[in-house]
This record gives structure tokens, C-alpha cells and sequence, in this order.
């Protein structure tokens, strides 16, 4: 059979199993090719965008029958290139964005099922009308997908007090490498019946199963928030604030943001509308956002008196203190858009790092004056979520230093970076996971039996290699 008819012959196939509506062919195809961060790009047979579970079981069958890779996506904002197909193979990418239904809200259960191609938001929103939270937030939310969250097991903004997303998911509907479909959306509490197979798809990043449905645990609305812009002098006295929040109010505590002044000064410089939060610039900001159901009335006192002590203390300078929604939102656009805020900048090497939480001061000190001392005139863009250790260390190229170069020397420094991590017992990939960037990562810090075991895992629910291939793993 030659090339042409293969592919020709495969699209008619696809086109009969999800129907017109379901596939898209040639240019059409680009913006599902592209990763979010435009570092990868690949080529596909056809896009799929199927409408219900069986059209999924079904094509993926067909696929494993005529060795095609498929390679799940939901809202393409990932930041490692998991959703992006790989150079060299025929494949296809299959979209769940079409598979957006909420199946059942319980707000007694405090659960809800839903398809894997709803967005975040559109999920927090269905749990919002019935009177619950599902706390998981990150920026993207508008976009990113519940399956694309759940596959890279996303932290984010709330993480500190909800944990990962990992940790909101009681059950999966999963179709596996060979088109059999595991209905696993239990929604119970309790449930030790052997090995606990939907954890193990939650941060497969699309390489075990494609995730059609998840039941996901909610909680009660938090319908009284909190929230507060502080200047800090240093990731040690923001480590201090931390620790005293969690101490006095350790369950109203929801959000634990650090930003360093120069991103800020980045948002403000990029990002339309945005307006200086104090009126003085600081070496650090700390976001904190306290939660809890309404007629816990003294939530906003409990705070006040807390910053009131560490500000005696001289943990921290000036506060911004949002007393309107419209204010609080402004107070988090000055963090959610600093990705957007980076990318307007220009090139940046991208570590997403954790340690652990008391650890992170000395990263920062460390990683800065190691990058500082390789690369004169570096810009050192830190921030993220510091309530889980988790930051956001990014590098910007020296004013005088070419694109090229400083793309050239990016491995070195993410390198330089984790050694510090190494010596402080952390992780190089705290939550955007493994994707296309850091395979040669996980394979050099995860050896032995740990390595052995995930390839032993891949091996068994997908001998073929088919889902996702070139992804955590190394392409072949
Ligand atoms: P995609 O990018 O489409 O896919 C990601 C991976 O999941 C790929 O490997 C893909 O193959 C796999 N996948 C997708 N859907 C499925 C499925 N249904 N079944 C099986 N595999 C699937 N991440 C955080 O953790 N915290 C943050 O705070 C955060 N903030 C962000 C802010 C911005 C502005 C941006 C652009 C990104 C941010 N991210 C963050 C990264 C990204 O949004 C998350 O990784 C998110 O979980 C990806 O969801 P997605 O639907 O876009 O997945
Ligand atoms: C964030 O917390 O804003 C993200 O994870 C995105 C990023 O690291 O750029
Ligand atoms: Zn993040």
C-alpha cells in the first residue's frame, strides 16, 4: 500500500467512526500540532475530536490495529509539550474537546462526573451553581481541560489546601491502548478492592490510557475569602509568614503565592490595565487568599491581627488588602499573568522546581548566585506556589547576549539549577510533569528499580508504544 493510500484509507476510517463534525485533515490541523509555548511542533494524519466514549474506543482500536500513535489532548496548555505530537511517526491527535458534558453533580455526595474535554473553569462553575467548590485553579483554567489537568496532575493556586489534582479525583472512565474502555467512575470515599488503577492514570500525561470521565471529589463553598498583597523583604521572611498563617489559621489558609519584585515589575510592564498594587516596590510579594463558608465571621480579623503582628515583627512591609471582588481579581491577575506577561519578554529557560517547603529560601539563594555566577546579567524571574515548595524559577538572556546563545546554553543552566534542587532533596518537575522536555530528565533521576517499574507499567498497557509515544519516555 503506498503512503497515500495508507492515509487516505485511515481518514475515511476515522471519518466513519466520529462522523464529519469529528475530524479535521491538512491545514486545519496546525494549532493541535503547535505546543502552547511554540517550542514543538509535529504532524498528524488527522485530528479526532469524538463525542462520546465509544467513538474513542472505537478509533483508538482501529489505530492499534494499523499501528497508529495516538496522542490525547485537551486544552494544549501544557508546558512540556506532552499534547504536541512527535516528529517521525504516523499519528494522529485525538481532542476530547467535543466530550464536555457534566453527567451528574451530588451536593450531598460532594461529587460531581464529568467528560474530560470540560475546561477547569466551566467544571468549577457547574460545582459553583450547585451550591459546592471544586478548588482546583490554576491560570489556564479557562482553557485546559479536566482530562488534561488530571493526565499532568496539576497543582496550582489552592494546592496548599486541597492538594493536586491527584488528590480530588475518586474515580476515571479510561480507554485503554487496545480500545477496551475501564469504567472506574466510582464516587466513593472508601474502596480498597487492590491495586488503585485510576492513580495511576492521573499524571500518566497520556501515555497509559486516554481519560474519557472523571468523578472528582467537591467541597462545601467557601463563600467568605480573604485576600492580601504584601510586600516582603526576602524568601526567608516569606517563609516566616507562611509558617505563622499556617499555624494561627491553618484551615482557612487556601493560597500561598510568592512573586519576586522584578516579575512583578514584568506584569506591570506587559500586561494592559494592570495597576502597581503598593505603593512602594519590594524585593518580594507574598499573595495569601484565607477561605471559609460564610458565618465564620471572623475570618478577615483573624488575618489582619496575624499581618498586624508580622508587620511589628518586620516579616512584612505594606499590605493591599481586597475589600471588593473587582479588587481581588486585580490582585490576581498580578499573579495569573505572568506567563503570559514572560512570553511577551521574550525566550526564557523554564524550571518548574520543588523542595521541601522550608527549603525554599535556600533554593532561591543558591540557584541565584549559581546562575548569577555562570551567566553575568542573568535575569532570575522567581515565583510560584510557596505554601507546597513549588517555584517557578525562570531565566531571562542577558541584554547583550543573542537569542541563539542563550538557547544554546538553556540545558547548562537548567542543569546548574538542578544540582541545587538535587542537594536540597527536591524534584525537578513539580507539577507541568515530564512531556517532550524533560525525558532525559526523568530517566537520569529516576533509575533503578523506580524506572524499571514505570516501563514495566508502560509495557504492559501499551506494548504497542502507541499512546503518546516520545512522551515521559524517550522517542525510540
Ligand atoms: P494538554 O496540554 O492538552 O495536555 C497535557 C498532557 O495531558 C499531555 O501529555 C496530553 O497528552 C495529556 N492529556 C490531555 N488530555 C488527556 C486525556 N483526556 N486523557 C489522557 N491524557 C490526556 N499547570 C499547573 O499544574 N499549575 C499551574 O498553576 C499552571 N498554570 C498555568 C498557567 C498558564 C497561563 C498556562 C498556559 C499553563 C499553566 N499550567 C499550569 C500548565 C497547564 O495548564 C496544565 O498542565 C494543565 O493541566 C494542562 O491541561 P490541558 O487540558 O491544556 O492539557
Ligand atoms: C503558574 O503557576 O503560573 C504556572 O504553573 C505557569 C508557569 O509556570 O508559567
Ligand atoms: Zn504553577
Amino acid at each position: 500500500m503506498t503512503e497515500a493510500t495508507f492515509e487516505s484509507e485511515t481518514v475515511s476510517a476515522l471519518r466513519a467512526i466520529v462522523g464529519e463534525a469529528g475530524i479535521l485533515t491538512g491545514e486545519d490541523t496546525a494549532s493541535y500540532c503547535e505546543d502552547w509555548r511554540k517550542i514543538y511542533r509535529g504532524q498528524v494524519l488527522a485530528v479526532i475530536r469524538p463525542s462520546a466514549t465509544a467513538e474513542v474506543a472505537e478509533a483508538v482500536r482501529f489505530c492499534a490495529e494499523r499501528n497508529i500513535a495516538v496522542v490525547p489532548q485537551g486544552g494544549n496548555t501544557g508546558m512540556v509539550g506532552g499534547a504536541t505530537p512527535v516528529a517521525g511517526k504516523s499519528q494522529i491527535v485525538l481532542s476530547l474537546a467535543r466530550m464536555n458534558r457534566a453527567r451528574a453533580i451530588d451536593a450531598i455526595d460532594l461529587t460531581m462526573v464529568i467528560e474530560a474535554g470540560m475546561t477547569l473553569r466551566a467544571a468549577r462553575d457547574a460545582a459553583n451553581e450547585a451550591g459546592c467548590l471544586f478548588p482546583l485553579s490554576i491560570a489556564s483554567e479557562g482553557t485546559a481541560q479536566i482530562g488534561g489537568i488530571l493526565a499532568t496532575n496539576a497543582g496550582g493556586i489552592n494546592t496548599v489546601r486541597y492538594g493536586n489534582a491527584r488528590d480530588l479525583v475518586l474515580g476515571l472512565e479510561v480507554v485503554l491502548a487496545d480500545g477496551q474502555v475501564w469504567n472506574g467512575l466510582r464516587r466513593l470515599r472508601k474502596d480498597n478492592t487492590g491495586y488503585c488503577l485510576r492513580q495511576l492514570f492521573v499524571g500518566s500525561e497520556g501515555t497509559l490510557g486516554v481519560i474519557t470521565a472523571a468523578a472528582l471529589k467537591l467541597y462545601p463553598r467557601q463563600d467568605l475569602v480573604e485576600t492580601v498583597f504584601c510586600a516582603v523583604p526576602s524568601p526567608e521572611a516569606a517563609l516566616a509568614l507562611f509558617n505563622r498563617i499556617q499555624k494561627s489559621d491553618p484551615a482557612a489558609l487556601q493560597s500561598f503565592e510568592i512573586i519576586s519584585g522584578n516579575t512583578l515589575e514584568l506584569v506591570l510592564r506587559h500586561i494592559p490595565g494592570v495597576v502597581r498594587p503598593l505603593p512602594e516596590r519590594a524585593s518580594y510579594y507574598a499573595l495569601i487568599e484565607c477561605a471559609a463558608p460564610q458565618g465564620n465571621s471572623n475570618l478577615r480579623q483573624r488575618l489582619e491581627t496575624g499581618l498586624q503582628a508580622a508587620m511589628t515583627d518586620g516579616i512584612i512591609g505594606d499590605v493591599a488588602v481586597a475589600e471588593t471582588e473587582a479588587q481581588r481579581r486585580a490582585l490576581w491577575k498580578l499573579r495569573e499573568d505572568i506567563t503570559e506577561a514572560q512570553a511577551m519578554e521574550g525566550i526564557s529557560i523554564k524550571n518548574d522546581v520543588s523542595v521541601p517547603v522550608s527549603a525554599t529560601p535556600e533554593f532561591i539563594r543558591q540557584a541565584t548566585a549559581a546562575c548569577e555566577a555562570a551567566m553575568p546579567g542573568v535575569a532570575v524571574i522567581a515565583f510560584g506556589h510557596m505554601g507546597d515548595g513549588n517555584i517557578h524559577y525562570n531565566l531571562m538572556k542577558p541584554g547583550d547576549m543573542s537569542i541563539e546563545e542563550f538557547g544554546r546554553r538553556g540545558p547548562d543552566f537548567t542543569g546548574i539549577v538542578n544540582e541545587v534542587i538535587r542537594e536540597l532533596d527536591g524534584s525537578f518537575s513539580a507539577e507541568h510533569g515530564i512531556g517532550q522536555l524533560k525525558t532525559s530528565m526523568l530517566a537520569a533521576w529516576r533509575v533503578g528499580a523506580e524506572l524499571d517499574v514505570m516501563h514495566r507499567i508502560k509495557k504492559a498497557l501499551d506494548p504497542l508504544n502507541l499512546l503518546n509515544p516520545g512522551k515521559l519516555f524517550p522517542a525510540n
